[in-house]
């Protein structure tokens, strides 16, 4: 593999896992969007090289053998998309993104009796930004991520 193959390209293109779509290849979209030690990254914009000690989260790498992730449940619940294409990619970005908030955020989010963050909706719709759906499906899309963290 030549060492200028993007993190993106290696997934899909040497390792077949191609639950990570290429949107734009050039960090606009979203669509590519994977968990790097559990930190949500652009696959498309990184080099593969890069990750040989990370450990790296896929679409495919949610929930386990005969189960979905339980945001992946609540994407379907809530019709949290259209076409699809982006669903991956807005998927594995919610699910870094509630993380980076049980982490990073005591301004933002406040944390129940129980440990779950409580986001608002603009909260959720600002820190998804990164992520675009073209049929918008925002709504849906944040209806299905309150769910799945409440
Ligand atoms: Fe990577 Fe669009 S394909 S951000």
């Amino acid at each position: 593999m030549d060492v200028r193959t993007s993190l993106l390209d290696a997934l899909r293109d040497h390792l077949a896992l191609t639950g990570s779509k290429k949107g734009c290849d050039h960090g606009q979209c979203g669509a590519c969007t994977v968990l790097i030690n559990g930190r949500r990254v652009n696959a498309c914009l990184s080099l593969a090289v890069m990750h040989e000690d990370d450990e790296i989260t896929t679409i495919e790498g949610l929930g386990a053998p005969g189960h979905l992730h339980p945001m992946q449940e609540s994407f379907l619940h809530h019709d949290g998309y259209q076409c699809g294409y982006c669903t991956p990619g807005q998927i594995v970005s919610a699910v870094g993104m509630l993380g980076e908030a049980k982490d990073n955020w005591p301004s933002h989010a406040s944390e129940t009796l129980d440990g779950k963050v409580e986001l608002t909706d603009a909260e959720i719709s600002e820190r998804m930004s990164g992520n675009l759906c073209r049929c918008s499906a925002y709504p849906n899309i944040v209806d299905a991520i309150r769910d799945a963290h409440g």
